[in-house]
């Protein structure tokens, strides 16, 4: 009976200071944005540093959300909008589709380059796209093209349409076709 008096915490409130820790820890959790959406959206901010300065808070959600960002209100919350119009961001669009939950994707009036994006034809629930007047080329997706439920804003962009039959090839994209036609050619040549 001696030792019991040693130890620091009454024995019989070890199952109940347990029970506060796991309350303690469940609803810490609850409370946080979902992890897939705070990656990515790290991974958008890491790309783009002027989204950066305003976003000081660590979670993209909660309590309040990123001036360029909406959430649901799950109890672990969804990012359900990127607004990032006229942010000054210059470069290429990071793949940010494992962030499913997106409805509306807004880049308009920055400076995207390169090639279309193609992971934006990923989002099931996408109802809005906007990349007005950037900077991007190539070819738009089929599948976003015939999306009857989305709203597809891409005015003011080199860009071309699938259905478009004066859709140029760029030097790049000739280049590889010329290059795959005399690969194929000279598979033959060996063949026979
Ligand atoms: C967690 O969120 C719920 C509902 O959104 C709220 O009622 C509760 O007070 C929050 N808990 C903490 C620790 O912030
Ligand atoms: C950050 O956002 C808040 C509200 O959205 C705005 O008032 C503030 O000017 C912004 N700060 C910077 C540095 O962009
Ligand atoms: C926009 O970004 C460029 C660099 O990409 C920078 O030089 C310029 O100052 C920025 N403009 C504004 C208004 O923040
Ligand atoms: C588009 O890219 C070109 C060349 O990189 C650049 O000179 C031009 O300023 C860009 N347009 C916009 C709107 O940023
Ligand atoms: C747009 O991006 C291109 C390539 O990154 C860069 O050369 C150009 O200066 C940018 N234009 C503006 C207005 O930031």
């Amino acid at each position: 009976m001696k030792n019991t008096k040693i130890n620091p915490v009454p024995v019989q409130f070890i199952p109940v200071l347990s029970f506060l820790l796991l309350l303690l820890s469940v609803t810490a959790q609850k409370n946080a944005t979902n992890p897939i959406d705070v990656a990515a959206v790290t991974l958008v901010r890491s790309a783009f540093p002027a989204l950066g300065l305003n976003s000081t808070l660590a979670d993209p959600c909660l309590p309040t959300p990123y001036s360029w960002v909406t959430c649901n209100s799950d109890d672990n919350p969804r990012i359900i909008a990127l607004n990032c119009g006229n942010k000054n961001l210059s470069g290429v669009l990071v793949d940010f589709s494992s962030m499913d939950a997106l409805e509306i994707i807004d880049f308009s009036n920055n400076n995207l380059t390169q090639g279309f994006p193609d992971f934006l034809s990923k989002f099931p629930k996408l109802k809005e796209l906007n990349l007005a007047h950037n900077n991007l080329s190539g070819t738009v997706p089929l599948s976003l093209e015939n999306n009857k439920n989305l709203k597809l804003t891409l005015t003011g962009n080199q860009l071309c349409f699938s259905d478009d039959d004066v859709c140029p090839l760029s030097l790049k994209e000739k280049l590889k076709t010329i290059a795959f036609v005399i690969v194929m050619a000279a598979c033959i040549i060996i063949l026979l």
